[in-house]
């Protein structure tokens, strides 16, 4: 009976090490990595502001609450992939840091936005990038560089 004592702490362990990952992977897909960071070329907007506004809502980032600030990504798609191979310089654990800038639009939610009524500042700024890699596709984006 010993072993069976010893056997269902690793099981359990295991099984919420599983569950920690498949939160994690959910969490960070390239899909969600698109849907959130990538526009190219840039959605026609009269300005910056208004096109913040229109993006984060269109994103569906504007649901449950206003999201407080995103980053949209105007390059083609594959050179945003390229960053996890040639295009990319290995920084730490999955990091990479891009080898060439992009231009960028950094939208930061309005004191007192409320959902249905998100409104936005918006940064502009052609730096290079940071993103987390997994499998050879960039999941998710780091503020590092960002304006
Ligand atoms: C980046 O933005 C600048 C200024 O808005 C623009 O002139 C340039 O064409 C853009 N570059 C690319 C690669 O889209």
């Amino acid at each position: 009976v010993r072993w069976a004592q010893g056997d269902l702490c690793p099981l359990l362990f295991r099984t919420l090490i599983l569950l920690a990952v498949c939160l994690t992977h959910e969490g960070a897909s390239y899909r969600q990595f698109v849907t959130q960071h990538f526009d190219n070329p840039k959605t026609n907007a009269a300005n910056d502001r208004l096109y913040c506004n229109l993006l984060m809502q269109r994103r569906g980032l504007t649901r449950i609450f206003c999201k407080r600030r995103n980053t949209f990504i105007h390059a083609p798609a594959g050179q945003l992939q390229a960053i996890c191979a040639r295009g990319g310089t290995h920084v730490s654990l999955n990091l990479y840091d891009s080898l060439e800038s992009f231009n960028v639009t950094t939208c930061r939610v309005l004191p007192r936005s409320l959902p249905g009524n998100c409104r936005y500042r918006a940064a502009i700024g052609n730096t290079k990038i940071r993103v987390a890699c997994v499998k050879g596709l960039p999941v998710h984006l780091e503020p590092t560089y960002l304006p």
